[in-house]
């Protein structure tokens, strides 16, 4: 049975849902599942942007046939060729032999790579500025490398103001019968699952999608965009400049609100207590936007999305085999892998006989860019004790004054 979404006049959503993959790309829970938006153009000619993952081809099927009826596919744009989006490719091309696919040339280099016979087809290759007509639309593409593969483009409907922004203003989280971000309260409700996609998935490379951002302000005008249609998640029709704001946040690696993130390893408990102490003298000292995690019960997906939004991080970390905590050190390093910067650290060290965390995890955020280590620091020496007290306030005093300054 077809189930699609009309986007707006003769626009239509026709991807689907997965609440079956427990982890996106294999390493990022997704609880809530996640969608795959395509959306089907219905003019003179028939246009599909974008296809879907492999797991739901056929949900893409029954909505094509379903809005198609006896007309052809005539064109297929794909944006962006990660096989969550791209991996249909070839049904959609058994199925319509003679649609006529509209890409980058890295795009059908990667199709090739994937082993999609696409050389019979008629293949338009754009660059950025190009323009097309499917009759009374006209769409222009603008090139997004690296938002998140090389090939990527966006496509700006000219007519209708409709962004088809690739992965670009995606989200993690089925839609579930609900298509547009207004149709619940996002700000409450889906920006934690937005902020984890966007961090873990396309963090890296904040001053790509700032380029991004820019070329669109200046090739089609912000105010010129009506509806920002991603490949996962809601469609924006409405208050685009709540979204574009984040994005603006996170791709500068700007913090959303001041606050702490207290991470911590323990093996024993004793490295867990003197953060749940920390964090207690913190709230005494008035800072209550804190978020206390134990990195081994957390995926790091998690991690990183708080990482994003806090202003403020102590890490808390035991020794272990004479170095940093495994998932504590898995942290840093994704913390470095997606260019982590501007945030303000402090550092917990613990250990028995030979505590050298400390040392290690301010090496770790040393070698990051832009990061400010607060000279305070403390090393608890098996377990926190009545004669740490004033070392950890005084800790406590250096973060909170950091925060409320
Ligand atoms: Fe949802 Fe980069 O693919």
């Amino acid at each position: 049975m077809y189930c699609v979404r009309t986007v707006t006049d003769n626009l239509y959503w026709v991807g689907a849902n997965d609440h079956r993959t427990h982890l996106f790309e294999n390493i990022h829970p997704i609880p809530r599942g996640v969608s795959y938006n395509a959306y089907l153009l219905m003019d003179k000619s028939t246009v599909l942007f974008d296809t879907v993952d492999w797991s739901v081809c056929r949900q893409l099927m029954e909505n094509l046939d379903h809005l198609l009826g006896d007309r052809p596919l005539d064109y297929l744009v794909i944006n962006h060729m990660e096989p969550d989006h791209g991996a249909s490719i070839e049904e959609i091309l058994i199925r319509w032999p003679n649609v006529k696919i509209i890409s980058t040339a890295k795009a059908f280099m990667l199709m090739r790579q994937f082993g999609f016979t696409v050389d019979n087809q008629e293949l338009i290759e754009v660059k950025e500025g190009d323009t097309f007509s499917f009759g009374s639309h006209t769409v222009t593409f603008i090139a997004a490398p690296m938002v998140h593969w090389p090939e990527a483009m966006v496509t700006f409907d000219t007519t209708n103001g409709v962004l088809f922004s690739a992965d670009a203003f995606g989200s993690f989280r089925s839609l579930d019968g609900k298509l547009f971000a207004d149709e619940f309260d996002f700000d409450r409700e889906w920006i934690d699952d937005a902020r984890r996609y966007y961090t873990n998935i396309v963090g890296k490379y904040g001053p790509q999608v700032v380029a991004l951002l820019n070329k669109a302000a200046s090739i089609v005008g912000l105010e010129n965009i009506k509806f920002l249609c991603p490949l996962h998640g809601p469609v924006w029709r409405k208050d685009l400049g709540y979204i574009i704001d984040k994005y603006t946040h996170w791709a500068t690696y700007e913090p959303e609100e001041k606050g702490v993130m207290i991470v911590y390893a323990s093996m024993y408990g004793n490295t867990e207590a003197a953060a749940e102490v920390l964090a207690a003298k913190l709230t005494a000292r008035g800072v209550t936007n804190t978020r206390l995690y134990d990195v081994s019960s957390t995926h790091v997906s998690y991690l990183i999305s708080d990482l994003f939004k806090y202003s403020h991080l102590v890490l808390a970390s035991v020794t272990y085999n004479l170095g940093i905590f495994p998932p504590m050190h898995n942290f840093l390093m994704d913390m470095k892998a997606l260019n982590l910067q501007k945030r303000t650290v402090a550092i917990m060290g613990s250990g028995s006989w030979a505590p050298r965390s400390g040392a290690l995890m301010k090496e770790e955020i040393e070698s990051l860019k832009n990061m400010t280590i607060l000279d305070e620091e403390m090393t608890v020496t098996s377990s926190l004790k009545a004669d740490n007290e004033s070392e950890i306030d005084a800790l406590a005093d250096a973060i909170a004054a950091s925060v409320l300054k």
